[in-house]
């Protein structure tokens, strides 16, 4: 009998529990490398190992025992930390940029600067300021460009963009944010603020083969109506068509086109080919379309509105992707809606509940034909799950239309009892009309 293949799959949230079931729809076997224990991921795989993501150490004889064809990387952290470059030491290929080319993630000045440099569309206007430049010349720049987006160049969890007007009440505050930053030895990007509807385009990428999956939105606030501070993405919805009812094929093309000329133009000026998955955050404005920002991984919740749907297998998709032979599969998704709605501790994101029992209705959840995906809970024995400090438990609801999973996800939200909470308009008819409204007003529409 011939071996099953051994996938090593790296992280522990809800996007790695999408991975991890969507490989597992194939026999194989899977070895998980996380942080923490998800109890999902750790019920499909063979072995885990329980470490922080950066500690190589473990991971190397975590590798070594296991022996994988092939690793996934889930989160961001560990691509910036260079663990793509330390598993092809060892001899395993990954799904997941080398560190070189993960910057399109982990620096936004090296995106934006790479944007410009390759003539790519899509570049608001911005401007990069190194550490130690005089903040007058900060002034001078926003008092030019009117309201401005700040964001961290490196990496913050999704907390390093504040929007002036929103997070930063004028320009004294934005200047208190530079320093903050530059306090860090970090540089900023600041970009004129753009008004419109945000869309996630996240792809396959070999090299230069670029695939495409159906687009979604998210929604970063933490309360209804996008209201309250932001979080790492509270819920998020995709169409039975893979558009969204504001968003056309004809704009989602001009997105592909704009990763399609990223990928290769990461290959130019890093010398690395683009192995993984590129998300593209983008925004359709008054300007046209514009990018937001990249991700050197898939979304997270917009992985669970993806991978549920995908008829192709996974793991084909993966090696064809290691083999540099993308363009020789079909890639198939299910022409169905997906809304996934995420449970997170009361108090999320300022002061979350933490440690607080989580009781889940599982005969429930299975007779509504909804997906369930741990996040950021711990199993401190079998069967009782307790939150942490982050995103608990996503429920994805998959039907026929956008309405018709809203209402399947939002039921079976009852099933999942604990000091949690969610957005119970993520998905409904009323939000997306709101979207197509203020469209219409920008005169996008
Ligand atoms: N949904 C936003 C992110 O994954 O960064």
């Amino acid at each position: 009998m011939a071996e099953k293949i051994k996938v090593l799959l790296v992280g522990q949230g809800a996007r790695e529990h999408a991975i991890a079931k969507s490989l597992k729809k194939s026999d194989l076997e899977l070895y998980a490398f996380m942080k923490a224990k998800n109890p999902g991921i750790a019920r499909l795989a063979t072995a885990i190992e329980l470490a922080k993501l950066n500690d190589f150490q473990a991971l190397e004889a975590f590798v070594k025992k296991v022996q994988p064809a092939l690793a996934v990387i889930g989160p961001e952290n560990p691509l910036a930390d260079g663990i793509v470059d330390f598993l092809h030491e060892l001899g395993v290929p990954a799904i997941g940029p080398k560190k070189a080319a993960a910057k399109i993630e982990s620096s936004k000045s090296f995106t934006r600067k790479l944007m410009q440099k390759y003539n790519i569309a899509g570049l608001p206007a911005y401007r990069i300021f190194l550490p130690d430049t005089p903040l007058e010349e900060i002034s001078k720049y926003v008092d030019a460009v009117g309201k401005v987006a700040v964001k961290r160049d490196g990496l913050a969890g999704g907390k390093g963009v504040k929007l002036m007007g929103e997070h930063l009440k004028n320009l004294e505050e934005v200047i208190k944010y530079c320093q903050e930053v530059f306090d860090k030895g970090e540089a900023v990007v600041i970009e004129e603020l753009l008004e419109g509807e945000e869309f996630s385009l996240q792809c396959f990428v070999a090299g230069e083969q670029v695939v495409p999956t159906p687009i979604a939105q998210d929604h970063k606030r933490a309360y209804e109506g996008d209201k309250g501070p932001n979080t790492g993405g509270m819920g998020s919805y995709s169409a039975e068509d893979h558009l969204l009812p504001f968003i056309s094929a004809e704009v989602v093309q001009k997105a592909l086109e704009i990763v399609k000329q990223t990928a290769k133009a990461i290959k130019q000026e890093t010398g690395e080919e683009y192995i993984g998955i590129l998300y593209g955050g983008f925004m359709l404005t008054p300007k046209g379309l514009k990018l937001i920002e990249f991700n050197a991984r898939f979304g997270d919740p917009e992985a669970m509105n993806v991978l549920p749907l995908l008829k192709t297998p996974l793991i084909d998709i993966f090696m064809a992707m290691i083999k540099g032979d993308l363009a020789s599969i079909k890639v198939e998704f299910e022409k169905k809606a997906t809304v996934c709605k995420y449970l997170v501790p009361e108090g999320y994101p300022v002061a979350p509940k933490k440690e607080e029992p989580i009781e889940i209705n599982y005969e429930q959840i299975k007779e509504e034909q909804v997906e369930l995906f741990y996040s950021s809970v711990n199993e401190i024995e079998p069967g009782k799950i307790i939150t942490t400090t982050s995103r608990a438990i996503a429920i994805v609801g998959i039907a026929e239309s956008i309405s018709e999973a809203e209402k399947k996800a939002e039921k079976a939200t009852s099933f999942v009892n604990g000091p949690l909470f969610h957005r119970k308009d993520v998905g409904t008819e009323e939000l997306i009309q709101k979207r197509v409204t203020h469209l219409k007003e920008l005169n996008v529409l």
